[in-house]
């Protein structure tokens, strides 16, 4: 390929905007041309071509994927879209960016893993959170050693709240409550334990908001061939919230809020440290605890990894094997809380 490489974005949503987010990102890295948004919604194409004046726009994707000057479509919708939209993309012989939640199940993530390595063209999973800030010093802090051995990870977030945001609401179109949030937590996770996975137990509650059909709180509790125990859990119905993070060693751990670890999101393409991290340590003198600022957020490094990959060989951001991997363990974590047996995954 030559560069820039063209590109698209498809799905402008309102919500978070995310599509605004990707046509940033895109727009700022040498190598990649945004060259056209789509979205069904003919508002949301008008706000794409207020905010990117050189872009043109299309209202279904089948138009787009005869734009020929567009050779990598970024699909920021729906996560019920995911799959099919990635598929026809490839079909269309266009490289594919997937925002999290992947798709709906393991068994889309593998359609859509095939149809790419059909069409030789590259699968990458948005797990974009990687680059906040407090992951970025929170991974670099487990890879130095200095906490030992990790053993325990604790990630928790959510509170009270009747989610309000439309289709994230229904399991249909979103998954399930573990869809939004949890896709980063177990990429965090996965990231940081490069153990086999044994097994995974899933608690699922649905007990306050009647009114729409994703569960109220969700937990997976990942156990590693290692011995590693990883419990992340998301709520709606959590009167009492923990920190982000407690992660434990076998001479340390970390205690973060999480609170100022992406300062920015969704505004610019790249964040500056906004808070910092406990770290405790104990060693020869004893018991040491210091506060550690977090890095910056580096969001725009993802896109810079995708033209390097297209371009130079290098490594694909996140795989579409590794973003199965995430999605496999909240299929699993739903299927043990039905069974209440540890479910395994596939793809472990
Ligand atoms: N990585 C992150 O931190 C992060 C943050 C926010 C959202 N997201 C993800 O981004 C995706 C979109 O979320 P959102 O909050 O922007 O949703 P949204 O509802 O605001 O926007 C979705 C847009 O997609 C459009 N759309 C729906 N179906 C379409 C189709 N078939 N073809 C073209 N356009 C279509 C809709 O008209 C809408 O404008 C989701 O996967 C979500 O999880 C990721």
């Amino acid at each position: 390929m030559i560069a820039p490489i063209g590109c698209a974005v498809i799905g402008y949503g309102p919500q978070h905007n995310f599509g605004w987010a990707h046509c940033a990102w895109i727009d700022a890295t040498p190598d990649l041309k945004l060259v056209a948004v789509c979205d069904i919604d003919p508002e949301r194409t008008a706000a794409a071509r207020e905010d990117f004046a050189q872009i043109r726009t299309y209202n279904a994707p089948a138009d787009l994927w005869r734009d020929e000057e567009v050779e990598l479509v970024s699909i920021v919708t729906p996560h019920f879209t995911h799959c099919p939209l990635t598929l026809e993309a490839f079909a269309a012989g266009k490289h594919v960016v997937v925002e999290k939640a992947m798709c709906l199940n393991v068994a889309e993530a593998t359609a859509m893993i095939e149809a790419g390595k059909r069409a030789g063209r590259m699968l990458a999973v948005h797990h974009n959170r990687r680059h906040d800030g407090n992951f970025r010093r929170i991974r670099e802090i487990v890879y130095s050693g200095v906490l030992g051995d990790v053993f325990h990870i604790e990630l928790a977030a959510g509170g009270y709240f009747e989610p309000q945001n439309g289709w994230y609401r229904e399991k249909a179109t979103s998954g399930g409550g573990f869809y939004f949030w949890g896709p980063h937590a177990v990429d965090w996770v996965l990231d940081l334990v490069p153990h086999r996975i044994v097994g995974v137990n899933g608690f699922f509650h649905k007990l306050v908001w009647h009114s729409m059909s994703n569960e109220d709180q969700t937990q997976a509790i990942i156990r590693f061939e290692n011995g590693t125990v990883a419990d992340i859990t998301w709520s709606t119905i959590a009167a009492v919230t923990k920190p982000l993070w407690r992660i434990l060693g076998t001479k340390g751990g970390i205690l973060d809020t999480g609170v100022g670890g992406n300062v920015g999101y969704q505004e610019q393409i790249s964040g500056p440290p906004g808070g910092s991290l406990t770290l405790v340590t104990y060693g020869e003198k004893g018991r040491k605890e210091e506060k550690v600022p977090y890095l910056d957020s580096d969001w725009h490094n993802y896109w810079q990894d995708v033209a390097d990959h297209l371009l130079r060989g290098g490594p694909v951001p996140v795989s579409g094997e590794f973003g199965r991997r995430v999605i496999g363990v909240l299929e699993a974590a739903e299927r043990s809380s039905a069974s209440g047996q540890t479910e395994p995954v596939p793809y472990e």
